[in-house]
Order: C-alpha cells, then sequence, then structure tokens
C-alpha cells in the first residue's frame, strides 16, 4: 500500500488516505459497490475481484486509508469491534495463552471468557499499567499480550514500548485496541505493536449510525493469515458501512481536537466540584502513567469516567438520569455527548467482584464527551450533579 499521501501531516491523511476518483466516473466520493459478485471473462480470468466476501472496491478504499493513518502497511475492515478481535485470536491454537489487561471493555473480556476459553485458549489477567506484571505472567505458552490504552472505563495507561519489549522477548504478539485514543491522538504500530485493533464504530465513524471494527499491521504474513481469517470467517462489512466509516475518517483530526479540547474543559470542571469524588482523565499530570501518556499520545480526548463523593449506584442514577444534553446510552466516540452508567452496562459481563477488584465501582459514571459547545456541556453536568 506505498501511497505518498503516508508522508503528509495527519489533517492530509485523514481527508486524501484511500481516495481515489472512481476510475469510471470520475466521482471523488468512494462509490458503494452494493454487489456481491463480480462477472469474470473467463474462469480465472477477472479485474482482481471475484466475490465480496473477499474483495470488495469500497472495503479497500477504506483499509487503505485506515493503514495509511494507523501508520501502517495493511489494514483489514470487520464488521464490528468484537468481530476483529474474535480474528485476532482465531490466530491461535488450543493450549496457547494470552496475557490481557485486567481493565478492558467488558464484550472483550466476555469473548475471551465465554466464547474462546472452551476452546482451550488461556487468558491471564494482569495489572498492565506495570509492565513486570506482564513479565511476570509471561510462560512458554504466551502467544499474544492484548492491551487497552487507555482503558475502558477507567482511563489506565499501558507502555505500549516496554510491553512490545516483553512480547518480542517472548516471541508473542502485542495487539494493542487504540479505540480510546483514535490514531489522531495514538498510533500503537510506532511503539512496537504488532496489531492494532480499534471499534470504528466509535472515532473513526465518529457519527453513531455504524457498527464496525479494523485491524492494522505490518507484517507481511500476519496480513496474509488475518486476510485469510477474514475472509473464511466472513465477519466483513458491508459497503455502506464502508463508506459511513470512509467518510468519518475525513473529519477525524477537526472533531478529535474539540473532543480534547472539550475534555479538558469538562475533566477539570469535574474535578473542582465538591460533590464529586474521583475523575479518570489521562491528560491530568497527576495520572498514575501520565508520563507515559504524554510520550505515547499527542492529546487525551474525551473520554472520563468519575465517580461521586456519594459512590453509590442510588446517587450515580440522579446524575445518568438527569442530564439533558448528555444522552443515557452506550457506545462512545460520536460528535454528541454520551454519559454511561459501566456497571450495569458496558462492562455488566465482568462479575460484580472482578469489576470491584480492578476498581469499577457500582457508583462510577463514564462520560463521552462530544464537540458541542463546552460550557453548555457543562452547565448540564452542573445541574444533574447539583
Ligand atoms: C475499547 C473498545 N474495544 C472494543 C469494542 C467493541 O467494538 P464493537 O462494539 O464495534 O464491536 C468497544 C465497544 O464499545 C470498545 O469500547
Amino acid at each position: 500500500m506505498s501511497n505518498t499521501i503516508s508522508d503528509k501531516k495527519m489533517a492530509t491523511k485523514v481527508i486524501h488516505a484511500g481516495a481515489h476518483p472512481d476510475p469510471s466516473t470520475g466521482a471523488i466520493m468512494t462509490p458503494i459497490y452494493q454487489t456481491s459478485t463480480f462477472v469474470q471473462e473467463a474462469p480465472g480470468k477477472n479485474k482482481g475481484f471475484e466475490y465480496a466476501r473477499s474483495q470488495n472496491p469500497t472495503r479497500f478504499a477504506l483499509e487503505e486509508a485506515l493503514a495509511i493513518i494507523e501508520n501502517g502497511k495493511y489494514a483489514l475492515a470487520f464488521s464490528s469491534g468484537v468481530a476483529a478481535t474474535d480474528a485476532v485470536i482465531k490466530l491461535l491454537e488450543p493450549g496457547d495463552e494470552v496475557i490481557a489487561s485486567n481493565d478492558m471493555y467488558g464484550g472483550t473480556y466476555r469473548l475471551f471468557t465465554k466464547v474462546f476459553a472452551k476452546f482451550g485458549i488461556e487468558f491471564k489477567y494482569v495489572d498492565t499499567t506495570n509492565p513486570e506484571n506482564v513479565s511476570n505472567a509471561v510462560s512458554s505458552k504466551t502467544k499474544l499480550i492484548w492491551i487497552e490504552t487507555p482503558t475502558n472505563p477507567l482511563m489506565n495507561i499501558t507502555d505500549i514500548h516496554a510491553i512490545s519489549k516483553i512480547a518480542r522477548k517472548a516471541d508473542a504478539l502485542l495487539c494493542v485496541d487504540n479505540t480510546f485514543a483514535s490514531p489522531y491522538f495514538q498510533n500503537p504500530l510506532n511503539f512496537g505493536a504488532d496489531i492494532v485493533m480499534h471499534s470504528a464504530t466509535k472515532y473513526l465513524g465518529g457519527h453513531s449510525d455504524v457498527i464496525q471494527g479494523a485491524l492494522i499491521m505490518n507484517d507481511d504474513q500476519l496480513r496474509e493469515k488475518l486476510y485469510f481469517i477474514q475472509k473464511s470467517c466472513g465477519a466483513v462489512p458491508g459497503p455502506m458501512d464502508c463508506f459511513l466509516v470512509l467518510r468519518g475518517i475525513k473529519t477525524l483530526h477537526v472533531r478529535m481536537r474539540q473532543h480534547n479540547e472539550n475534555g479538558y474543559m469538562i475533566a477539570h470542571f469535574l474535578r473542582k466540584h465538591p460533590k464529586v469524588g474521583k475523575v479518570y482523565w489521562a491528560g491530568f499530570a497527576d495520572h498514575p502513567n501520565h508520563d507515559v501518556a504524554k510520550l505515547q499520545m499527542r492529546g487525551y480526548g474525551g473520554m472520563m469516567s468519575f465517580t461521586l463523593v456519594e459512590d453509590t449506584f442510588e446517587a450515580a442514577k440522579k446524575v445518568l438520569t438527569t442530564t439533558k444534553l448528555f444522552s443515557l446510552a452506550e457506545s462512545l466516540g460520536g460528535v454528541e455527548s454520551l454519559i454511561n452508567h459501566p456497571a450495569s452496562m458496558t462492562h455488566a459481563s465482568i462479575p460484580r467482584e472482578e469489576r470491584i477488584k480492578n476498581g469499577l465501582s457500582d457508583g462510577l459514571i463514564r462520560l463521552s464527551v462530544g464537540i458541542e459547545d463546552a460550557d453548555d456541556l457543562i452547565e448540564d453536568l452542573k445541574q444533574a450533579i447539583g
């Protein structure tokens, strides 16, 4: 996927990556190739497109764009973020072991524990914010290290470069879920990750109108293996969804800058509020791993979580149900602000004692700060917190 666009700055990349005028009409926007199959001239003689599970021009344009904005050589798009994660785990064999963050998206935890564990893949959960915990957990069976940074929902930061060195030594792959930072703020391949995973449903799509996932990588063989899984297992996104994510990517830079600016204002507002307990946001200078965040991220975005001084579900529920601009909903990364209760919503699949042990209390509130006017968002939180 060599393209001179790769050498440009981010704002240019997001607009031009994967965009080639349509050869048949000159259309500047990538057409939605809504077709299941392609007519062939003779058996084995075709234009490189045979069947849309394996090849689709709209998907290929998106995959080219995803690779360029994540500083990777290849990308593969999937029908959801969990389908992308599913494809990575299918690289493994029964008996192989995965070391994963103990704080991550509940759906990833559910996929690991409820689907793949029964096929003989072992998962060890450790606090990856301290690399020593990861090196202590490595065994001869370790084939994959899975991290999320920042984590959903506690905004924990893991040192990608330090973990990549541990993975290299163990001859294991490192996959980083980069959904929260987006390629605008963090590029894990630059720090030694082998695979970057995205829920493109979130910042890449950016408008809460599509479910999609992506994997980005540099290694040719790894790309071949993952492409084989993509076409064999078939969790591919439709062309309309690929078009929507391609369109979303074109404004990633302006959206992320605004998410970051609003995130900064709201995190500081919450921190000063007398009824607010802890605020989890990677941009605070006293965040436990802020030095690492500063090194591997270019901004901290609009994702944050907080507790009230009265850290109970009842008190949180009052806030969750009285905001007017922040809508109570799962998901994140859209232009509109969302408020979420991880314990009962996005992370309900994690057993309560596990959750509490890892610091995810019943009263934790997560915000996906959108790109509305920050003063209006602050007013909304003020009236809800009381
Ligand atoms: C960090 C993270 N990873 C993965 C996923 C799963 O992605 P999807 O919902 O697109 O399957 C999510 C969804 O919320 C997420 O927040």
